[in-house]
């Protein structure tokens, strides 16, 4: 796991999309594993930026959501779908039939997890797999609890992750969807790469037990501690509770340059 502090929201927002940036222009068929929230906005902003400045084409990729709400009617404003068009896929010249998520309409939606998971499968697995974290450690929506083995499938909320996202639902966490379509912890562990980006003081805390807690299940981040190339990006309010600071720092500092991230 390497653990990579930065000064700004922008500033680790850059590390990321210089990540992705990378794999764009080296992989002939790439595909990304895309992260909804706020977290990831400021990678986003900087890939929309490169696309326009003609750095960077997502025109031969493919893009594959974490997770979807079940349950908001197609187009609503707040189904990830719609958030990822409008934060992002909008933006670039990534095809719409190259974006792909699970279904949260389906009346069949355990037939619609099976079927996301042979999707991400046919593609050849996820490339880089973008993630934020959970005030409570979650991944995905994987809650405290969730099987470290799981795959795509429905999961139940906590009230406090309702809560943290009602302020995307005009501030009424009983608007915010109880059940979600989630990529589960073992999907995430398959892809190559992961980086997490977790910016603030309230991802201090599910930072520090997931990078330096024991792993359980009960911070389902802590399952990244098992992943062959896991990055993690912060700040340095995010960073505030990690012990072993000065260790990351020093290491990031004399990183061999033909170490890439
Ligand atoms: C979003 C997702 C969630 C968020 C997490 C943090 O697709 O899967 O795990 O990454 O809830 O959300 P923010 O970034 O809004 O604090």
């Amino acid at each position: 796991m390497e653990i990579i502090i930065s000064e700004s929201p922008q500033d680790a927002g850059s590390i990321v999309a210089d990540a992705i940036q990378r794999l764009l222009t080296s992989a002939t068929q790439p595909v990304l594993g895309l992260s909804t929230g706020s977290s990831p906005l400021p990678v986003y902003r900087h890939l929309i930026d490169r696309h326009e400045r003609g750095l960077i084409s997502f025109a031969d990729a493919r893009a594959f959501l974490l997770d979807e709400y079940v349950g908001l009617a197609p187009g609503h404003p707040e189904a990830y779908r719609s958030f990822i068009q409008r934060e992002f896929t909008n933006h670039i010249d990534l095809s719409p039939e190259a974006l792909f998520g699970p279904d949260g309409t389906s009346a069949d939606l355990q037939g619609a997890t099976e079927a996301y998971e042979r999707l991400i499968t046919d593609a050849g697995g996820i490339d880089l797999q973008l993630l934020g974290i959970g005030g409570d450690g979650h991944i995905g929506f994987n809650e405290p609890t969730s099987s470290l083995g799981s795959r795509t499938r429905i999961k139940t909320l906590t009230d406090t992750t309702r809560a943290d996202n009602a302020r995307f639902f005009d501030d009424d966490a009983d608007a915010v969807p109880r059940h979600v379509l989630t990529q589960g912890i073992g999907t995430i562990l398959a892809s190559r790469h992961v980086m997490l980006i977790a910016t603030g003081e309230s991802k201090a805390a599910p930072i520090a037990s997931a990078v330096e807690g024991p792993l359980t299940a009960m911070v389902p981040a802590s399952a990244l501690q098992l992943h062959p190339h896991t990055t993690i990006v912060l700040d340095e309010a995010a960073a505030s509770q990690l012990t072993l600071d000065a260790y990351y720092r020093e290491a990031y500092a004399h990183k061999p340059d033909w170490q890439h991230v």
